[in-house]
């Protein structure tokens, strides 16, 4: 539906342009003047009850009609030829005087809020070119007397609350129509015959409504390009007869109705068929929809740039047929859920282009094809639950593109090959639930690039854990459990510093648990139960803050139960069947008590002797140690004499030369360019081990990029959070300074929240949830925390916007760009701005839209002017609003247009995507989605305030949005922003 809406754009814009340079106005009524145009559109302005954001000022008998906002006129000036009123929050109905503006070629009053019922009268605009009445709140039913009228070529209603159904004259005169949206409506009845009146028709949305009835026989036309009626009830057999008539057709998406396939259910074939003469074929979309019959054949002579077949969550039987090899520019092929066997032939790798295949949760029982080797633009492999047997094909490691792999619960037997180190963008890798024997190759540690999980869970493995997997420093989740792993958990686990969840359990690990545990900081999942690990249990478990679920069950620790952290809150069947664990954990036995005086005096003689012994033994340490320092001292003393001018952030990084970073860019093409900022840019690099890099080269010329250079490094250098984008390596010459940076998928979240801003597109939605917002803001906050208030260098970012947080495969952002953040020392109370001197004062802090206006008035940079950016990009994450958006003069600022419009009236200011998934949720959801958007707003509107020592803390900020997210997980203890102790109501007036 994406790619739908945005052909529509492009269309619409072409049409745009090329009605721009007709002749206008060639049949002018001379009875009608400006004059009455006027009297009409201020006779229109009456209907409107409010205008938040007075754009009908204007709107007067002292100005001229074609001066009005929104109002342009024809080229002569004799007739208003365009209302275009945009997203302008107006409020009332719309008035039926509009008729009288016959001269009216475009009509456009997207995302207002226009309520009651489409006038009829918009039938008499003889010269209406385009209708578009999007993202309102037009309900009843579209009136019998409303015919389109003939000149028009673009309708859309998308997205109000129309119901009813369409009335056959609606298209009695619709000859000129090309496109026609009623998406997101509720219409219902059949779709009626009369659609065939429109002979041009090229695009038709009727997607999310309540239409019965079958597909109708409606196109005496051949132009229909797109067709889209998925999320309705039509009902009866695959339409073979209309795509019969429709030879052109590029996309048709018919999923999620209750049509079934021929002969009863059974039969696929005259379907396919059919489809084979629509040579423009691109995307098929038949999911979910118990669809029966075996995959034809005839599937390979679909069209030649047939790129997406979605079948999925049907009942299609039999195996693939081999000539689906055939489609050579298919993109993605989706059969998961249904009931497909039988072997899959080598030919499907001629499916050179394919990147997502889904075959799981069906019947293949055969051994996983060598060919699938072959199909290197793979990213996505998942063949889970099925039965597949066999080896894995050690050609999956050919598949250097891939990032997820599901191998999961089939009969795969074998080991595991090493060559799988060779997916080295592998992100997620389930083997789980399989047969597999043999060692966990050392291999596995070339997929340094894995972030989310390694599952190789309930299989045969065996022998030690190979100590190469604690390079895998962004793995999140590893679950190695119920195999038979023997040999014991090495300390340097704790370099997997992103790890969340460990799963040891059901092995038989022994030896004993490394204190170095503790070190994981971000660890909230620890079992290694059912082992046969010994010893204490390591105290610095405690410090954890984040561990919530430990199990140590079934083991042979011993000793006490140390005390603090997580250990206050676990229970006794964290340490069931441990022998010798006492403890103060309820109901577990408390330490042996001896007699008391036998006690005492055995414990006088060994104090007596500890004492001296260890006297004897500090004063022969004191003596040694001193002599040791001493040498350390003097031997750190010659090292820093021996190199002053080597700059100290190239220790700890792999080394990398201009050489190797211009190979890697192409000599730092263009073509490589992945953005600009005032510091330098940014190119996508591959080093030779395959790597994929982001490198930013700074500007020389710029007087400040060589110490902003130089503090990035150190930044960066010191700061390892999941949240906060890491530093792989530096390159530093005297007239080229660069710094490599892992590359994200994913972009920047500017770009996935206004991925139409390229194409000038001001409209155009954003598809991340309402949860992937809440996530990533939370994501932001606990980075920007971790800089503010655990860094071992405290740091104020200073540019924190969208275009500097980065998202990864998994959608965790990433906090980027540290290039003018200042460093101030750790503690220091007056912070003492060190190794920067005054030149602070000189740099500009932050980006316009997203300054502190404490900032404009000269003050220090400071940890809340940070808020306050991070609360303007809250506000843009509820309402896809930049804050240098065109609406925002005149003293009108986005916090404000937020503040004034949101009591009772927050489905203005929210982004309309979001109000319409949450429509769609059931009532209970969508209460709490109101709750979550709602709180989102208050923490925005909280932390952009004028006054600084009012905003929150980041702290404050990540701790309220833990507990949103916590609410909308259905904890229901949680609350949160009103809980900051203060409620915008009650916020100063600025
Ligand atoms: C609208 O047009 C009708 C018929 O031409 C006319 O009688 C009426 O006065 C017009 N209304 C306004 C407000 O111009
Ligand atoms: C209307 O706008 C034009 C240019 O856009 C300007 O020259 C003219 O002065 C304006 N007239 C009035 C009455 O505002």
């Amino acid at each position: 539906m994406v790619l739908v809406e945005t052909m529509f754009f492009l269309l619409f814009q072409h049409l745009v342009l090329t009605s721009g340079n007709a002749v206008i106005g060639h049949h002018h009524h001379r009875h009608h003047s400006l004059l009455t145009d006027k009297a009409a559109l201020l006779e229109f302005k009456k209907a409107i009850v409010y205008d938040p954001q007075s754009t009908l000022a204007n709107w007067n008998e002292a100005t001229r009609v074609c001066n009005f906002t929104g109002v342009s006129c024809n080229k002569k000036r004799h007739r208003v030829s365009e209302l275009l009123l945009q997203d302008y929050e107006l409020v009332g109905r719309l008035s039926p005087i509009i008729s009288n503006l016959t001269g009216l070629r475009n009509l456009s009053l997207v995302g207002n809020h226009f309520y009651g019922t489409i006038p009829s009268e918009i039938a008499l605009l003889r010269r209406l070119h385009h209708l578009l009445l999007d993202r309102n709140s037009f309900h009843g039913s579209i009136s019998d007397s409303l015919a389109l009228p003939s000149q028009l070529t673009i309708v859309s209603l998308l997205q109000n609350n129309l119901t009813g159904d369409i009335p056959p004259t609606f298209f009695s005169n619709c000859t000129m129509l090309k496109v026609l949206d009623l998406s997101n409506n509720f219409l219902s009845g059949k779709i009626p015959i009369e659609i065939g009146n429109c002979p041009n028709l090229w695009s038709l949305n009727l997607y999310n409504n309540q239409f019965t009835g079958e597909l109708p026989l409606f196109l005496t036309n051949n132009s229909l390009a797109n067709l889209d009626v998925e999320y309705n009830h039509l009902s009866g057999e695959l339409p073979i007869k209309f795509v019969q008539k429709l030879p052109n057709i590029v996309y048709l998406h018919l999923s999620n109705n209750n049509m079934i396939s021929h002969d009863g259910n059974t039969n696929l074939n005259p379907f396919f068929t059919a489809l084979t003469n629509c040579t423009s074929l691109e995307e098929l979309e038949l999911a979910g929809m118990g669809l029966g019959g075996v995959l034809p054949s005839s599937i390979g002579s679909l069209g030649i740039n047939f790129s997406n077949l979605l079948l999925q969550e049907n009942q299609i039987f039999g195996s693939i047929p081999p000539n689906i090899g055939n489609l050579s520019k298919l993109v993605v092929l989706n059969l998961t859920s249904n009931l497909l066997n039988g072997t899959i032939s080598a030919n499907i790798s001629q499916l050179s282009n394919l990147e997502q295949l889904f075959l799981s949760h069906n019947l293949f029982a055969s051994a996983i094809p060598l060919a699938l080797g072959q199909m290197t633009h793979l990213g996505l492999l998942d063949l889970s639950h099925n039965t597949f047997s066999g080896d894995i094909p050690s050609s999956i490691g050919n598949l250097v593109r891939l990032n997820y792999l599901f191998l999961n619960n089939n009969l795969l037997s074998g080991s595991i090959p090493p060559t799988l180190g060779h997916c080295t963008e592998l992100y997620k890798l389930d083997l789980s639930y399989n047969r597999l024997t043999g060692g966990i190759p050392r291999e596995l540690s070339g997929l340094s690039e894995i972030r989310i999980f390694i599952n190789l869970s309930h299989n045969q493995l065996e022998g030690p854990i190979p100590i190469e997997l604690s390079k895998l420093e962004d793995v999140q989740e590893i679950d190695l459990s119920s195999n038979n792993l023997s040999g014991s958990i090495f300390p340097q686990i704790s370099s997997c510093i992103a790890l969340t969840l460990i799963n040891f359990s059901h092995n038989s690990l022994e030896g004993k648990l490394p204190d170095s545990i503790g070190e994981l900081k971000n660890l909230e999942s620890f079992d290694v139960s059912g082992n046969h690990l010994s010893g204490r249990i390591p105290l610095s478990l405690n410090k954890s803050r984040t561990l919530t679920y430990l199990n140590l069950s079934f083991n042979n620790f011993e000793g006490r139960i140390p005390s603090g952290g997580i250990f206050e809150s676990v229970s006794y069947s964290s340490f069931l069947g441990n022998q010798h664990l006492c403890g103060p954990v309820a109901v577990k036995p408390a330490c042996p008590q001896k007699n008391h005086l036998f006690r005492s005096r055995i414990f006088l003689i060994i104090f007596t002797l500890v004492i001296f012994i260890s006297t004897s033994l500090s004063i022969i340490c004191c003596v040694i140690a001193f002599r040791h320092i001493k040498a350390l001292i003097s031997a750190q003393r010659t090292e820093t004499a021996r190199k002053p001018a080597q700059p100290e952030l190239v220790h700890n990084f792999p080394r990398v030369t201009y050489r190797d970073l211009s190979d890697a860019t192409s000599g730092f093409d263009d073509q490589r360019l992945l953005g600009m900022s005032s510091y330098g840019r940014v190119y996508r690099g591959v080093l030779p081990d395959g790597t994929t890099i982001a490198v930013k080269v700074l500007h020389l010329q710029s007087g400040n990029s060589t110490k902003s250079f130089t503090r990035e490094c150190q930044v960066l250098r010191r700061i390892r959070h999941r949240n906060l984008i890491r530093i792989i390596t530096a390159c530093s010459l005297p007239d080229f300074k660069a710094i490599v940076l892992p590359y994200m998928a994913n972009g920047s979240l500017d770009s996935r929240l206004y991925p139409h801003s390229q194409t000038g597109l001001s409209s155009g939605s954003s598809d991340l949830s309402l949860i992937q917002r809440l996530n990533i803001c939370s994501d932001i906050a606990e980075g920007m925390a971790y800089l503010h208030h655990h860094s071992p260098v405290r740091v104020i970012h200073c540019d924190l916007k969208p275009s500097n947080v980065l998202l990864n495969d998994d959608m965790t952002a990433l906090v980027s760009d540290f290039g003018i953040a200042r460093l101030l020392i750790a503690g220091g109370a007056n912070s003492a701005l060190e190794n920067m001197g005054n030149s602070t004062a000189n740099l500009l802090c932050g980006s316009i839209g997203y300054i502190a206006p404490e900032y404009g008035f000269g003050s220090n940079a400071s940890t809340k002017g940070d808020v306050y950016s991070f609360g303007i990009l809250v506000l843009e994450m509820v309402t896809r609003k930049r804050p240098t958006d065109d609406m925002f003069v005149g003293g009108l600022s986005l916090h404000k247009w937020v503040k004034n419009h949101y009591h009772g009236r927050v489905e203005k200011v929210v982004d309309s995507s979001l109000m319409r998934a949450s429509r769609d949720q059931p009532p209970e959801v969508k209460k709490m989605w109101d709750v979550a958007i709602g709180e989102l707003i208050e923490l925005g509107i909280l932390c952009t305030q004028e006054s600084s020592s009012t905003r929150p803390t980041m702290l404050d900020a990540a701790d309220d949005l833990d507990r949103l997210k916590r609410y909308l997980c259905g904890d229901t203890t949680a609350t949160f922003a009103s809980s900051l102790g203060i409620s915008s109501s009650t916020l100063e007036d600025d």
